[in-house]
């Protein structure tokens, strides 16, 4: 069986645009922030206050940020490496951050140019601060499945950052395939390691589908019971230090997925196609989505 109700996160105007090379308007994002909020997604991830040096698309975090205050209807987290954009996010108006940590050192050390146990104190800096402002704080592990240097990942390794993460405070723990390399045969062992330290209702799963895997993926979470699942309009993204790393999964095609199994997500598929045609037309590009294409056929 699967969960009755799935929260999706839209992390389109984040993972979705942070490998783009050129860079995409304020105004583009924000207008694309907007639909997809019309279309009724509860979360939808903004921006990163990361170092502009090595993300520069997302440079403009702070005016995001402005222009996007008075929208209701949805949650708005954004991505904080350090106290540093902690503070920046927190003057921007932002409402809830997010943590990113690694399952491979390689990958940490690529991401974040540091190691896991350096990355730990600094993101638990990161939690303290944000509990004395309640803001809530989502924990992200990467390459839970495998790293681009380092090939397999241990379920071990995952469930252990998962634990410190979940110490720390987190609220909700997003279990990412970086470079979408998992099958549910690797998927569904890695999954009930974390389970073993983590509760079912705090975990998310963030699938990349460089393999085609990642529904497949996302239908062994949830009959493992997980029902927060993330996810970029149009399959936009992929990570700037993971070379070869695809698209996420298309919201689109997670949508089309759940409505055929009856499970509610209070998305509109046709309101959300109108944001991934918004964005492709911008960047100029033919929907990384089957399910967009296909309707946009009929
Ligand atoms: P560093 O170079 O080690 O940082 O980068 P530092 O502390 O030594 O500072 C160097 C400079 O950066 C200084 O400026 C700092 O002020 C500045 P300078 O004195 O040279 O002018 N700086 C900052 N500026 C703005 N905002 C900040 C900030 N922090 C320092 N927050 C750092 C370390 C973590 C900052 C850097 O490596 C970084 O920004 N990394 C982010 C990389 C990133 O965003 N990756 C993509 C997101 S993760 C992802 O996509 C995976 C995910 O989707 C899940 C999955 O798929 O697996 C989440
Ligand atoms: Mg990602």
């Amino acid at each position: 069986s699967v969960p009755e109700f799935v929260k999706l996160v839209e992390v389109g105007p984040r993972d979705g645009l942070q490998n783009e090379k050129d860079i995409v308007p304020t105004a583009v994002k924000v207008e694309l922030i907007k639909l997809l909020v019309s279309s009724g997604l509860p979360v939808v991830e903004a921006t990163s206050f990361v170092s502009p040096k090595w993300v520069p698309q997302l440079a403009d975090a702070k005016d995001v940020m402005e222009a996007i205050r008075n929208i209701e209807g949805a949650r708005f987290p954004v991505l904080t490496p350090n106290l540093k954009g902690f503070e920046a996010a927190v003057t921007s108006g932002a409402k809830e951050v997010a943590i990113f940590a690694s399952a491979s050192e390689s990958f940490s050390k690529s991401n974040i140019n540091c190691n896991i146990e350096d990355s730990l104190i600094r993101y638990r800096d990161v939690a303290l601060a944000a509990r004395e402002l309640s803001i809530p704080v989502r924990g992200y592990i990467s390459c839970v499945v495998g790293c681009p240097v380092e090939g397999m990942v241990l379920p071990s390794k995952v469930a252990y950052v998962a634990e410190q993460l979940c110490d720390m405070g987190c609220s909700e723990i997003s279990l990412g395939d970086t470079i979408g390399v998992g099958t549910p045969g690797t998927v569904i062992p890695m999954l009930e390691a974390v389970l073993d330290v983590v509760p079912v209702d705090k975990l998310a799963v963030h699938f990349h589908d460089t393999y085609g895997q990642a529904l497949s993926n996302i239908l062994a979470s949830l009959q493992m019971g997980i029902s927060t699942v993330d996810s970029s309009v149009s399959g936009l993204g992929g990570c700037p230090y993971a070379k070869g790393a695809s698209g996420n999964v298309a919201t689109e095609d997670v949508v089309y997925m759940l409505n055929g199994l009856g499970v509610k997500t209070n998305v509109d598929l046709g309101k959300l196609m109108i944001a991934g045609d918004f964005i492709c037309k911008h960047l100029g590009r033919p929907s990384g989505s089957k399910t967009a294409t296909a309707l946009n056929k009929t």
